[in-house]
């Protein structure tokens, strides 16, 4: 992995990032690492974590802190943020990675799985941000970047995350707000379609249908999206505060891999149209 930064931008920081044993969240520590920030890597798969934890000390030569936490639980959450203030003494930046959903049709989902992925992408992002403020940022300032997801147009198939991730836009944007006289500045970062190990969770025609509507006529990659994290990080972002960046090669813009369900054939024709009668257009006063 290379970079466009400065190689020694983030010496004396220290960042967490959750879900940072695999795709997204381990380029982003890896990125961090290069540029000489200590990171903690977060996430609730123990083995994965030790494992990533140990591949990325030994290519980096510097301890990477593997913590089990699941975000959906506040005291696991805060025993994050102590194991990093007892090991590293600060936390500059927090990078609120970790998060999961499952294809399903909405007609589909249950309780259960729309609460995991709201108490997961959503109420635990929001409790990661607001331990990190309370133990350490409202008195020393920082950097946090939410990542969240293309659900701009609505969310297909996974009207759970889309809905979660779209709050998590808005409480960053207030959080931006009422931070800000702590110097604590919060943005969102929200990938398209990436080539990473989340991509095995789909139908296998995904990528390639994928990349045919992306204005840039391919997918995204893991490094992209840590480069765009390290931008909020960096000195040049220190006057953007509540904002979203689309990391999507412009595929938020444009077509849909999502095919609109037909009508199913029961007999009962088209949708009928809104009868006009029972809405008069207004005729203006001559
Ligand atoms: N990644 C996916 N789900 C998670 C959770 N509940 N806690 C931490 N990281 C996660």
């Amino acid at each position: 992995m290379k970079t466009v930064y400065r190689e020694d931008l983030f010496a004396d920081r220290v960042a967490i990032v959750t879900g940072g044993a695999t795709g997204i969240g381990l380029a982003i520590a890896e990125a961090l690492l290069m540029l000489g920030c200590d990171v903690v890597i977060a996430s609730r798969n123990r083995k994965r974590l030790l494992t990533s934890a140990r591949g990325l000390s030994e290519d980096y030569g510097r301890e990477v802190l593997p913590f089990t936490c699941n975000i959906r639980k506040r005291p696991e959450i805060d025993a994050l943020m102590d194991a990093t203030l007892g090991r590293f003494g600060k936390l500059d930046f927090v990078i609120n990675n970790g998060g999961g959903q499952f294809m399903a049709p909405a007609a589909q989902i249950r309780e259960k799985g729309w609460n995991a992925v709201i108490e997961t992408n959503l109420s635990g992002t929001f409790q990661m941000c607001q331990a990190a403020h309370a133990c350490f940022m409202r008195d020393h300032g920082g950097r946090i970047v939410n990542i969240v997801a293309d659900m701009w147009r609505g969310f297909p198939s996974m009207v759970h995350t889309g809905a979660a991730r779209a709050a998590v836009v808005n409480m960053t944007k207030t959080l931006a707000i009422e931070w800000a006289k702590d110097g604590v500045l919060i943005n969102c970062v929200a990938p398209g379609t990436i080539l990473s190990t989340g991509m095995h969770n789909y139908p296998p025609e995904v990528p390639e249908a994928a990349a045919r509507v992306i204005p840039l006529k391919r997918l995204g990659t893991v490094e992209e999206i840590a480069d765009s994290v390290l931008y909020f990080l960096s000195p040049a972002g220190s006057f953007t505060t509540g904002a979203t960046l689309r990391v999507d090669g412009g595929g938020s813009l444009w077509g849909d891999g999502f095919q609109i369900p037909d009508r199913p054939d029961t007999g009962a024709g088209p949708i009928p149209p809104w009868p006009e009668q029972r809405w008069p257009q207004h005729v203006p006063d001559e």
